[in-house]
C-alpha cells in the first residue's frame, strides 16, 4: 500500500504532488520521491527515506520545477526503506521514470526471463517495470503499456513518464486504486480521490487493464487491446480528506473523540420505527427463514475483531450458525462456503487486499455477498451484492478508533435485523435494543469523559512494560482482542489477548511479579469465572487493570486501577470498554514517544497481501 500523486497542469507541479503526498501518507510512509519534466524536457527528480519532512527539503535543493510530475510515498514490500528503493524508478536511458503501488509477483521470474544482462538501482519489483517498457518501447507508449502489463503479475497501479511526451501522465492499474481528473487547466492522478478533492469534483477510476493519458489538455482512457473507451465521471465526496486535526495533537485523540457522532451518524439510518431497517441491503425474512444457512464474518485486523463481537450476537441471539475469519487465512483454506451463505465483509478502507481477494472468493462460490465499509466508492463496496457503510468520516490515524466502534454498531444491526428475520425475538425485545442503541453514543461520551484522566496516569506504568497481557471472557475476549491490538501497534510494547480461562494451560507461566494484565470483566453472567482468573495472576504477582461496568463496580472495589463504564445491554458492553484501553493506548504510546498517527512499518490502508 503506497501512495501515488501525478498533476499535468501550466505552473509548477511540484507544491500540488507533495500537497497531495500529504494526504497520502496513510498509504505509507517508509520513504518518498517525486520526479517532474524539467525545461528541457528531462526527467528530474528527488526521493527521500522517511517522510515526507524529507522530500519537501530534497526538492527544494534540487530545485525541482516542471509542469508534469509524478510522485510517491512508499510501504516497503520489496526491498528495504531506503533511497535507492524509493520510488520514483528509472530505465537506464532515463526515457522512462515510474511510481507503482502494488506488488509484481512474477517481478523475479521476469528479470530472468525478459531482462537477462539488466542491472538494477534498487531491490524492488517495481524497477523490472520500468526496464520492460524501455525493453519493448516502440514509439507509442500505450501500445508499450499494454505489452508490458501483459507480461505482470499481481497488482499494480503505475504512474509513467516518457521523455517522449513531456505535457503527459500515462497511467495504468490492476488490483489496486488509482483515479484519474481533468479540469479545465490541470489533470491529475491519485491513489485516492479524496487527496484531489481540493482541486477537483469528479474523477474516473482507472479499472483493470484500463490505459489513461492525460495531459493538460485531455484525458482519454484506452483498453489493454489499445482501443479508445470512454468512461461516466465520478463525483467525489467533498471533505473526504481534511489534513487537520482540528487543534489535537493527534488524529487518533480527534478520532476517539468523534466515536460519539461516528456512532450515532452510523446507527441512527439503520433504526426507523424503532426497528432496525437496513436500507437497501436485500436480506429478506424469507431469505433468512428458508435460504440461510450461515454468516461468514471476514475481515482483517480491528475490522476481524469487529466480526468476531458480530459472529458472537448473530449466534447467540439468531440462532444462526456463524464464523468470525481472518482474510488472509480464509482465502486460502477453500472455505465450505455456498448460496446459503451470508459473506460480511468488514473494511474500514474499501481496499483491504486480503479482504477484497476474500470478497471475491466468496461470489466465485455463490454466497451472498454484504460490506460493511467506511469509504464510499472503495473496491470492497463496488464489488459487493449490498453495503452497509459506516459513516465515521475519514479516518486518518492508522490505529482505528471511531471506525472500529461503528463497525461494531452497524454489526449490532445486522445481528438485530437477523435474529428478528429468524423469529428469535420480538419487536419489543427489538424496541428495547434499539432504544439502547440510540443511547450508545450518549454512553460512549460518558465514558471518554469519565476515564480520559485515569488513562494518561494509568500509561505512566504501562509506560515502562515489556509486556502486557489482556483477558477477558467470551465478548469481553473480543474487546481483549482489539485492546491488545491498539496497545502494541502504537506503543511497540509487545501485548497478547487471551481468553481467560486459557491461561493456566500455559501462557500463565510468563506471569510473573509486576507483569501488567489488564482483566476486561463486564460480562456479569460468568463475572465469577473471570474474577477466579484475576485471582490465579495475581498469585503470580500481577499488576492488575480492571475493566467492567456500574452494575459490577461494588465488585472489584479492592482493585486500585479500574476503568468504570456505564451499563449497557450486555450485548453491547465491547461499544464502551474499548474507549478506556484505545485512551490507555493512546497516552502510553505518548509517553514512549512513539509516532501515535503513523507507527512504524504500518500504514493505514494494507493494499497488498
Ligand atoms: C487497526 O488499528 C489497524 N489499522 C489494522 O488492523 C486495520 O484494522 C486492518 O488493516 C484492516 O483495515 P481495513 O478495515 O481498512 O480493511
Amino acid at each position: 500500500m503506497c501512495g501515488i500523486i501525478g498533476r499535468v497542469g501550466r505552473d509548477n507541479a511540484v507544491p500540488y504532488i507533495l500537497k497531495g503526498l500529504e494526504c497520502l501518507e496513510y498509504r505509507g510512509y517508509d520513504s518518498a520521491g517525486v520526479a517532474v519534466f524539467d525545461e528541457k524536457g528531462i526527467i528530474a527528480s528527488s526521493k527521500t527515506v522517511g517522510r515526507l519532512a524529507g522530500l519537501r527539503e530534497a526538492a527544494e535543493k534540487d530545485k525541482l520545477n516542471g509542469f508534469v510530475g509524478i510522485g510517491h510515498t512508499r510501504w516497503a514490500t520489496h526491498g528495504g526503506p531506503s533511497e535507492d528503493n524509493a520510488h520514483p524508478h528509472f530505465s537506464h536511458d532515463r526515457k522512462f521514470a515510474i511510481v507503482h503501488n502494488g506488488i509484481i509477483e512474477n517481478s523475479n521470474e521476469l528479470a530472468d526471463t525478459e531482462l537477462e544482462g539488466v542491472g538494477y538501482n534498487s531491490e524492488t519489483d517495481t524497477e523490472k517495470v520500468v526496464h520492460l517498457l524501455s525493453k519493448y518501447y516502440n514509439g507509442n507508449v500505450v501500445e508499450t503499456i499494454s505489452k508490458v502489463i501483459s507480461l505482470l503479475k499481481g497488482s499494480y497501479a503505475l504512474g509513467i513518464l516518457c521523455t517522449d511526451y513531456p505535457d503527459t501522465i500515462f497511467s495504468t492499474a490492476m488490483s489496486s486504486p488509482m483515479v484519474a481528473a481533468k479540469t479545465a487547466d490541470c489533470g491529475f492522478i491519485c491513489s485516492d480521490a479524496g487527496a484531489i478533492s481540493a482541486y477537483a469534483s469528479e474523477y474516473y477510476p482507472v479499472k483493470n487493464g484500463e490505459i489513461c493519458v492525460l495531459n493538460d489538455k485531455k484525458i482519454e482512457f484506452y483498453g489493454n487491446d489499445g482501443q479508445p473507451i470512454e468512461k461516466a465521471a465520478v463525483k467525489i465526496e467533498v471533505g473526504e480528506l481534511t489534513a487537520d486535526k482540528q487543534g489535537y495533537e493527534h488524529y487518533m485523540m480527534l478520532e476517539m473523540l468523534q466515536q460519539p457522532n461516528a456512532v450515532r451518524d452510523t446507527i441512527l439510518p439503520l433504526i426507523k420505527d424503532n426497528a432496525i431497517c437496513l436500507g437497501g441491503v436485500d436480506i429478506t425474512d424469507d431469505y433468512i427463514k428458508n435460504e440461510l444457512r450461515e454468516v461468514v464474518i471476514v475481515a482483517c485486523g480491528s475490522a476481524y475483531h469487529a466480526g468476531v463481537v458480530g459472529k458472537s450476537l448473530i449466534e447467540s441471539m439468531g440462532s444462526i450458525r456463524a464464523s468470525a475469519e481472518i482474510a488472509s487465512e480464509f482465502r486460502y483454506v477453500d472455505p465450505l462456503i455456498d448460496e446459503h451463505t451470508l459473506a460480511v465483509f468488514i473494511s474500514q478502507s474499501g481496499e483491504t487486499a486480503d479482504t477484497l481477494a476474500a470478497l471475491r472468493l466468496a461470489k466465485q462460490k455463490g454466497a451472498k455477498v454484504l460490506s460493511i465499509v467506511n469509504v464510499s466508492g472503495s473496491a470492497i463496496a463496488n464489488e459487493s451484492d449490498n453495503v452497509i457503510y459506516t459513516k465515521a468520516g475519514r479516518e486518518v490515524a492508522v490505529a482505528t478508533t471511531k471506525a472500529y466502534s461503528a463497525q461494531l454498531v452497524a454489526l449490532y444491526a445486522l445481528a438485530i435485523r437477523l435474529a428478528k428475520g429468524n423469529g428469535k425475538i420480538s419487536s419489543e425485545e427489538e424496541k428495547r435494543m434499539t432504544h439502547e442503541l440510540a443511547a450508545l453514543p450518549h454512553k460512549i461520551q460518558m465514558t471518554l469523559d469519565r476515564n480520559i484522566e485515569k488513562a494518561e496516569i494509568y500509561a505512566e506504568q504501562f509506560a515502562n512494560a515489556t509486556d502486557i497481557y489482556f483477558i477477558g471472557r467470551r465478548l469481553d475476549y473480543a474487546t481483549a482482542l482489539e485492546a491488545s491490538l491498539k496497545m502494541k501497534e502504537i506503543s511497540y510494547i509487545h501485548s497478547e489477548s487471551y481468553a481467560a480461562g486459557e491461561l493456566k494451560h500455559g501462557t500463565l507461566s510468563l506471569i510473573d511479579p509486576g507483569v501488567p494484565v489488564v482483566a476486561l470483566a463486564a460480562d456479569g453472567e460468568i463475572f465469577g469465572k473471570t474474577y477466579s482468573n484475576i485471582c490465579e495472576v495475581m498469585a503470580r504477582g500481577a499488576e492488575m487493570l480492571v475493566v467492567t461496568t456500574d452494575k459490577n463496580k461494588e465488585l472489584i472495589a479492592e482493585f486500585e486501577n479500574t476503568f468504570i463504564v456505564p451499563d449497557t445491554l450486555p450485548q453491547f458492553t465491547v461499544s464502551l470498554q474499548i474507549v478506556p484501553l484505545q485512551l490507555l493506548s493512546y497516552y502510553t504510546a505518548k509517553k514512549k514517544g512513539c509516532d501515535i498517527d503513523k507507527p512504524k512499518n504500518l500504514a493505514k490502508s494494507v493494499t497488498v497481501e
